[in-house]
């Protein structure tokens, strides 16, 4: 466990390990009494261990995937109220249901109650700005601290040249979503599996530009007549582990199917 405070934002890391020798660091953050996101439930222990002996209060969540929710029911379970954006509520309310490679490596994610989410949320000392940003997932939100510069991206960085998308992911909200982000005035970045972001500005930045040109070389393509597995084949020609453990539901078919349909599927 990792655990950083930066402008009176606690950083906690913690690094998940599964098949193979895949890992993934997965983050969640303390500012004043409020915690946004709970980890995955593999992670359950250290996790409340740290939670609860804290001054948190509350928890925000940036949207319903396993590994930013895994805890919730715990949580409710020890009288913590919970928030989510209201797209997310139902799906927090079952049981995930999820692939078995997603609950492998994370957990499972058991059911819980939130309360939706407004624009403004108050963490006792501070006011966040709740920004809807979907393209990850539906119900996405990053949060912003309008006096401090602070912005919290929560999955919409994670990378900045991603070579594959979940089914669910949406290119070009991706884009929107960066480009809104972008017009707030920010400094301190915090993301939700690298952390605390050094130079925040410039990573959303970077990771934009390089969705603005794959969108135009995707387009151009399909306007030469090539369908959208020929563009796959040709500007991803390489294979990454996690498209055959998902069975192909994280691919890079899904970067060029979104870009040229502007849809997602939504499975789980
Ligand atoms: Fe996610």
């Amino acid at each position: 466990m990792n655990v950083e405070t930066i402008q009176g934002v606690t950083a906690v890391c913690q690094t998940v390990k599964t098949i193979g020798n895949m890992q993934m660091d997965v983050c969640f953050y303390m500012i004043d009494n409020t915690l946004i996101d709970s980890g995955p439930y593999r992670l359950e222990k250290p996790s409340l261990e740290m939670i609860t002996n804290s001054a948190v209060d509350r928890v925000l969540y940036t949207h319903h995937h396993e590994d930013h929710t895994g805890n919730g029911a715990a949580l409710e379970q020890l009288g913590y109220d919970q928030w989510i954006h209201p797209l997310g509520q139902d799906i927090c309310a079952k049981d995930a249901e999820i692939p078995w490679y997603r609950e492998q490596f994370w957990g499972k994610r058991s059911a819980f109650q939130t309360q939706p989410l407004s624009e403004m949320f108050d963490t006792g000392k501070r006011t966040l700005q709740v920004l809807h940003t979907p393209g990850h997932s539906f119900d996405h939100v990053a949060l912003y601290d309008a006096s401090e510069g602070i912005l919290f991206t929560g999955d919409l960085f994670v990378q900045p040249r991603p070579k594959s998308l979940f089914e669910f992911e949406i290119v070009p909200e991706h884009i929107q979503s960066l480009q809104y982000l972008l017009e707030q005035d920010f400094e301190t970045t915090f993301c939700h599996h690298q952390g605390y972001l050094k130079d925040g500005r410039q990573a959303l930045e970077q990771k934009l530009n390089y969705w603005l040109e794959l969108t135009e070389r995707v387009q151009e393509e399909a306007s030469r007549g090539y369908t959208i597995d020929e563009i796959t084949k040709k500007l991803f020609p390489k294979q990454h582990p996690m498209n055959i453990v998902s069975e192909g539901q994280n691919s890079p078919k899904h970067i060029v199917q979104s870009i040229l349909t502007g849809k997602g599927v939504t499975l789980y």
